[in-house]
Protein backbone atom coordinates (compact mmCIF):
# COMPACT_ATOMS: atom_id res chain seq x y z
CA UNK A 1 0.00 0.00 0.00
CA UNK A 2 1.26 3.89 -0.81
CA UNK A 3 2.19 5.36 2.07
CA UNK A 4 -1.44 7.73 2.64
CA UNK A 5 -0.71 11.22 1.33
CA UNK A 6 -1.70 14.33 3.64
CA UNK A 7 -3.32 18.21 3.20
CA UNK A 8 0.52 18.94 3.55
CA UNK A 9 1.14 17.37 0.29
CA UNK A 10 -1.68 18.44 -1.42
CA UNK A 11 -0.98 21.81 -0.45
CA UNK A 12 2.72 20.80 -2.06
CA UNK A 13 1.55 19.62 -5.48
CA UNK A 14 -1.14 22.57 -5.37
CA UNK A 15 1.91 25.51 -4.88
CA UNK A 16 3.54 23.36 -7.80
CA UNK A 17 0.81 24.47 -9.78
CA UNK A 18 -0.10 27.83 -8.76
CA UNK A 19 3.76 28.41 -9.53
CA UNK A 20 3.52 26.88 -13.03
CA UNK A 21 0.39 28.58 -13.76
CA UNK A 22 1.89 32.13 -13.05
CA UNK A 23 4.83 31.03 -15.19
CA UNK A 24 2.85 30.63 -17.96
CA UNK A 25 0.55 33.51 -17.44
CA UNK A 26 3.72 35.57 -17.26
CA UNK A 27 4.76 34.82 -20.75
CA UNK A 28 1.52 35.10 -21.66
CA UNK A 29 0.57 39.07 -21.00
CA UNK A 30 3.17 40.24 -23.29
CA UNK A 31 1.56 38.81 -26.30
CA UNK A 32 -2.17 40.03 -24.62
CA UNK A 33 -0.49 43.28 -24.52
CA UNK A 34 0.68 43.63 -28.08
CA UNK A 35 -2.40 42.21 -29.41
CA UNK A 36 -4.73 44.15 -27.38
CA UNK A 37 -6.15 47.65 -29.42
CA UNK A 38 -7.02 49.92 -26.84
CA UNK A 39 -4.00 51.61 -24.55
CA UNK A 40 -5.69 50.88 -21.48
CA UNK A 41 -6.12 47.22 -22.42
CA UNK A 42 -2.04 46.97 -23.41
CA UNK A 43 -1.56 49.22 -20.04
CA UNK A 44 -3.46 47.03 -17.68
CA UNK A 45 -1.87 43.85 -19.02
CA UNK A 46 1.64 44.89 -19.07
CA UNK A 47 0.77 45.97 -15.33
CA UNK A 48 0.07 42.40 -14.61
CA UNK A 49 2.83 41.22 -15.91
CA UNK A 50 4.79 43.37 -13.32
CA UNK A 51 2.53 41.51 -10.83
CA UNK A 52 2.99 38.46 -11.65
CA UNK A 53 6.67 39.08 -11.85
CA UNK A 54 6.41 39.47 -7.59
CA UNK A 55 3.72 36.77 -7.67
CA UNK A 56 6.45 34.41 -8.47
CA UNK A 57 8.56 35.86 -6.05
CA UNK A 58 5.61 35.87 -2.97
CA UNK A 59 5.13 31.80 -4.25
CA UNK A 60 9.45 31.19 -3.60
CA UNK A 61 8.91 32.31 -0.53
CA UNK A 62 6.55 30.12 0.48
CA UNK A 63 8.14 27.03 -0.99
CA UNK A 64 11.10 28.25 1.57
CA UNK A 65 8.73 28.48 4.14
CA UNK A 66 8.37 24.71 3.42
CA UNK A 67 12.11 23.94 3.64
CA UNK A 68 11.36 22.72 -0.26
CA UNK A 69 12.92 23.82 -3.82
CA UNK A 70 10.40 25.85 -5.69
CA UNK A 71 9.73 23.58 -8.51
CA UNK A 72 6.46 23.80 -11.07
CA UNK A 73 4.49 20.59 -11.81
CA UNK A 74 2.87 21.16 -15.49
CA UNK A 75 -1.14 22.53 -15.18
CA UNK A 76 -3.25 21.87 -17.91
CA UNK A 77 -5.80 23.74 -16.72
CA UNK A 78 -4.00 26.93 -16.72
CA UNK A 79 -2.50 25.58 -20.40
CA UNK A 80 -5.94 25.35 -21.94
CA UNK A 81 -7.03 29.09 -20.86
CA UNK A 82 -4.30 30.59 -22.49
CA UNK A 83 -4.50 28.06 -25.32
CA UNK A 84 -8.07 29.22 -25.67
CA UNK A 85 -6.95 33.17 -25.41
CA UNK A 86 -3.93 32.12 -28.32
CA UNK A 87 -6.97 30.88 -30.46
CA UNK A 88 -9.18 34.34 -29.92
CA UNK A 89 -5.83 36.18 -30.69
CA UNK A 90 -5.99 34.48 -34.18
CA UNK A 91 -9.47 34.25 -34.78
CA UNK A 92 -10.62 37.39 -34.22
CA UNK A 93 -7.53 39.51 -34.74
CA UNK A 94 -7.79 42.44 -36.52
CA UNK A 95 -11.93 42.94 -35.62
CA UNK A 96 -14.02 45.14 -33.52
CA UNK A 97 -14.35 41.91 -31.14
CA UNK A 98 -10.80 41.66 -30.62
CA UNK A 99 -10.18 43.05 -26.65
CA UNK A 100 -13.67 42.06 -25.47
CA UNK A 101 -12.22 38.44 -26.34
CA UNK A 102 -8.66 38.81 -24.65
CA UNK A 103 -10.35 40.40 -21.72
CA UNK A 104 -12.85 37.38 -21.44
CA UNK A 105 -9.44 35.13 -21.08
CA UNK A 106 -7.73 37.47 -19.08
CA UNK A 107 -10.76 36.84 -16.70
CA UNK A 108 -10.72 32.95 -17.20
CA UNK A 109 -7.27 33.32 -15.78
CA UNK A 110 -7.99 35.31 -12.95
CA UNK A 111 -10.70 33.82 -11.72
CA UNK A 112 -8.54 30.40 -12.01
CA UNK A 113 -5.99 31.83 -10.21
CA UNK A 114 -8.54 33.47 -7.33
CA UNK A 115 -9.79 29.68 -6.78
CA UNK A 116 -6.18 28.27 -6.45
CA UNK A 117 -5.17 31.00 -3.74
CA UNK A 118 -7.97 30.80 -2.23
CA UNK A 119 -8.15 27.45 -1.47
CA UNK A 120 -4.17 27.43 -0.90
CA UNK A 121 -4.92 30.15 2.26
CA UNK A 122 -7.25 28.04 3.59
CA UNK A 123 -5.04 25.33 3.65
CA UNK A 124 -2.56 27.23 4.99
CA UNK A 125 -4.37 28.39 7.83
CA UNK A 126 -5.81 24.40 8.48
CA UNK A 127 -1.87 23.38 8.72
CA UNK A 128 -0.73 26.46 10.79
CA UNK A 129 1.68 27.80 7.66
CA UNK A 130 0.89 31.81 8.94
CA UNK A 131 3.92 33.01 7.61
CA UNK A 132 2.12 31.97 3.91
CA UNK A 133 -0.92 33.10 4.95
CA UNK A 134 -0.27 36.68 4.04
CA UNK A 135 2.02 35.48 1.37
CA UNK A 136 -0.67 33.53 -0.36
CA UNK A 137 -3.48 36.88 0.27
CA UNK A 138 -1.34 39.18 -0.97
CA UNK A 139 -1.45 36.70 -4.64
CA UNK A 140 -5.24 36.62 -4.03
CA UNK A 141 -6.18 40.22 -3.50
CA UNK A 142 -3.65 41.05 -6.54
CA UNK A 143 -6.14 38.86 -8.93
CA UNK A 144 -9.47 39.79 -7.17
CA UNK A 145 -8.55 43.57 -8.02
CA UNK A 146 -7.26 42.32 -12.05
CA UNK A 147 -10.62 40.80 -12.04
CA UNK A 148 -12.22 43.75 -11.35
CA UNK A 149 -10.22 46.09 -13.62
CA UNK A 150 -11.14 43.77 -16.29
CA UNK A 151 -14.46 43.98 -15.59
CA UNK A 152 -14.30 47.67 -15.93
CA UNK A 153 -12.08 47.75 -18.69
CA UNK A 154 -14.85 45.60 -20.68
CA UNK A 155 -17.93 47.80 -19.44
CA UNK A 156 -15.84 50.84 -20.69
CA UNK A 157 -15.26 49.06 -24.31
CA UNK A 158 -18.97 48.17 -24.64
CA UNK A 159 -19.77 51.47 -23.97
CA UNK A 160 -17.60 53.18 -26.62
CA UNK A 161 -18.35 50.82 -28.83
CA UNK A 162 -19.34 52.94 -32.05
CA UNK A 163 -16.58 54.83 -31.71
CA UNK A 164 -13.90 52.12 -31.97
CA UNK A 165 -11.78 52.16 -34.93
CA UNK A 166 -10.82 49.26 -36.97
CA UNK A 167 -7.22 48.41 -36.64
CA UNK A 168 -5.57 47.38 -40.22
FE1 LIG B 1 -1.10 35.67 -10.88
FE1 LIG C 1 -3.52 37.21 -12.40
Amino acid sequence: MPAEKTLNDLFFDTLKDIYFAEKQVLKALPKMARAAQSEEGKAGFLQHREETQGQIERLEQVFELLGKPARGKTCEAIQGIIAEGEEIMEDYKGTAALDAGLISSAQAVEHYEIARYGTLKAWAKQLGLKDAIPLLDANLQEEIATDQKLTALGEALANAKGTQKKAS
